[in-house]
């Protein structure tokens, strides 16, 4: 039988679209994805369960998958034995404390002694112990955000993301527990094989990550700025310099990063590119 390796996703949320759509971009897309239970892949070894993603730390400790995607929220408040293999740059949020806005609130210690309602009781308490705070943690699985309006509690730790939530229930972030984004994880005690399959996922998440944070370019230069503009240009090994049909003029190819991309192409245009195009890369092999 040829092994597999078997991975847990969320079944519905946050997490849903972007698991599934990362696996689509490392070449494996799955069959019956609308089940939403169990699937394969033809593209890959590979055997999906889709779970609540509060289960998924459980489940891929216990080994009944091998890896996961998780929320980092879920992974450290579940507090089980799964490592972290590669952060996944989706998925990003915060846990945070916060009160109804027209509340005054002076530091940490204006918790002492509040109710708080949350989803989050261990990473909550272990906030407050390390910040020597003692208050009332009300465990709720769900619309937290609505219990101050309502008076089941002074103050809510919750997720937040965009932010409207706690705006449209009048309420105001004091506090960061947790910043948060999706992880991929692991069982402690993977066999050989199945820490070889991992290595070939990984690979393919790596590449579409990397590609995702850069960006091909390719612009039109007269030949005697060259210099100056391929002295801008990082390139994966160094740039490429074709002639153009016009003489005195060359097409420069290279690929850039998100982090220093502005500032680049105003360089690059300060220095004489001309015709700059912008093109997105799908996948990233260094
Ligand atoms: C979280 C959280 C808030 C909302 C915050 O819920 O509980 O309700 O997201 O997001 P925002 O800042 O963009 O408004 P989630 O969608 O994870 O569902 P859940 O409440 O069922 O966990
Ligand atoms: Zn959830």
């Amino acid at each position: 039988m040829v092994q597999k390796l078997r991975i847990a996703i969320q079944k519905s949320g946050r997490l849903y679209d972007d698991s599934v759509k990362l696996l689509s971009e490392c070449g494996i897309d799955l069959r019956n994805v609308r089940e939403r239970l169990r699937t394969e892949s033809d593209d890959f070894p590979l055997e999906v369960f889709f779970l609540r993603d509060d289960d998924i730390p459980q489940y891929v400790e216990d080994g009944v998958a091998d890896i996961g995607i998780v929320g980092e929220n879920v992974l450290y408040e579940k507090n089980r034995q799964a490592e972290v293999v590669e952060e996944l740059g989706f998925g990003k949020c915060r846990l945070s404390i916060a009160i109804l806005r027209n509340q005054h609130y002076d530091g940490i210690r204006t918790l002492k002694g509040k109710r708080i309602a949350t989803s989050y009781p261990f990473l909550v308490a272990s906030y407050l112990k390390q910040h020597n705070v003692e208050a009332d943690i009300h465990e709720i699985s769900g619309s937290v955000e609505i219990a101050p309006g309502i008076g089941l509690a002074d103050v809510v730790a919750d997720l937040v993301s965009s932010g409207s939530t706690l705006f449209m229930n009048g309420l105001k972030e004091v506090e960061t527990i947790l910043q948060s984004q999706a992880v991929l994880i692991k069982n402690k005690d993977l066999s050989k094989e199945q820490l070889d399959l991992l290595d070939k996922l990984l690979f393919r998440i790596k590449a579409v990550k990397k590609a995702k944070r850069n960006k091909y370019v390719l612009l039109n230069a007269p030949n005697e700025k060259l210099g100056e503009i391929i002295a801008l240009l990082p390139g994966m090994k160094s740039p490429s310099v074709l002639p153009l049909a016009e003489t005195g003029w060359s097409s420069v190819h290279s690929v850039l990063s998100e982090d220093e991309f502005w500032e680049k192409i105003e360089q690059l245009k300060a220095a004489g590119a001309q015709g700059i195009l912008v093109v997105p890369i799908e996948k990233m092999v260094v």
